[in-house]
């Protein structure tokens, strides 16, 4: 082939997709195949179905031989899908870069011919310690869900019924008609009208004014200044929920600060501690109640109170 044959070639291509029949195909069209114009309400299933269905037919139909099919077995994973999915599904993947990964309690590592637990990180206990702490408050409770834009907790709350606020200034893409995005950062929160009733801090001061997000890289303990500005925005007497890393010796770098027992009471300074527990890693897998060993990290869970008048 002639290099302005090539060239010919290659400007065509895109044109040639594009008027190409098998590709023309309308949303009527569309709707007509899904067989959703017969059908008040087809089932969320039938309709992904259906459309993994079109999109596999389609992508044959351009050439695309390659594309396993549905319920293909997990023996056909080979290294190179393996190594995309890992990285397609992180935390520097797709979703993530959309602002649509929520950090799973235990992610999973693809490999060719299988899928393994990469390990068991420490959501695994502190979403369920929210959500048991939070269960003694009538919905619906305006609740400040703080650093919370990486997480489905504040969507879970809104469902629940309770009013949400989540203050973090990176995108948070979920919404609800009872849930509300505060876009900065908490030192940046407008006073609100009324006070909350309670604010949930997961996993998220310890790294307030650090250079890992590049919110605030000042390390001007805005951790210890983010406590007692919740003092502020929580009504007397109301509901503090935290969790943060702990281990039996206190360390700090650009990521995250780890608390020991005197920082962490440093930390709840002006509250009333009511129930303050330590889970522990053991190995990659496995968390268990009580104070982490020496050379491990753990994470300490607390419920506390705002002080009132009279306390
Ligand atoms: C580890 S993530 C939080 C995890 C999340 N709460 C969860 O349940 O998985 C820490 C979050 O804190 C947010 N953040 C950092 N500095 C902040 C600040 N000064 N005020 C509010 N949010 C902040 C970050 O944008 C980030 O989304």
């Amino acid at each position: 082939m002639t290099a302005g044959a090539r060239l010919k070639a290659l400007l065509g291509w895109p044109l040639r997709r594009v008027l190409d029949p098998r590709v023309r195909m309308t949303v009527h069209e569309i709707d007509a195949r899904l067989g959703s114009e017969n059908l008040a309400r087809p089932t969320l299933h039938d309709r992904l179905d259906d459309l993994d269905r079109i999109g596999r037919d389609m992508l044959a139909g351009l050439g695309w031989r390659d594309v396993p099919a549905p319920g293909g077995g997990l023996e056909q994973l080979d290294a190179p899908r393996a190594a995309y999915l890992n990285w397609a599904t992180g935390p520097d993947g797709y979703a993530a870069q959309a602002g649509l990964w929520f950090n799973p309690p235990v992610p999973v590592h693809h490999e060719a011919g299988a899928v393994q637990p990469l390990l068991v990180n420490e959501r695994i206990v502190e979403q369920p310690f929210v959500f048991g702490a939070l269960a003694e408050l009538t919905q619906p409770a305006r609740v400040l869900d703080v650093g919370g834009s990486e997480s489905t907790l504040g969507l879970s709350l809104a469902t629940l019924g309770h009013d949400v606020t989540v203050v973090d200034p990176r995108a948070h893409r979920l919404a609800h008609p009872n849930l509300t995005h505060a876009a900065c950062r908490l030192d940046e929160l407008p006073a609100p009208a009324q006070r909350f009733d309670a604010a949930v801090v997961l996993s998220a001061v310890e790294h307030f004014g650090l250079e890992h997000y590049g919110l605030d890289a000042t390390d001007a303990r805005l951790d210890l200044a983010a406590l007692a500005r919740l003092r502020e925005l929580v009504a007397p007497g109301g509901l503090l929920v935290l969790t943060v890393p702990f281990a039996q010796d206190a360390s700090v770098d650009d990521f995250q600060r780890v608390y020991d027992e005197a920082g962490l009471a440093e930390l709840l300074r002006g509250w009333q501690v009511r129930r303050s527990l330590r889970v522990g890693r053991t190995d990659r897998l496995t968390w268990e109640l009580g104070v982490p060993s020496r050379e491990r990290h753990g994470v300490a869970l607390v419920t506390a109170t705002s002080p009132t008048a009279g306390s």
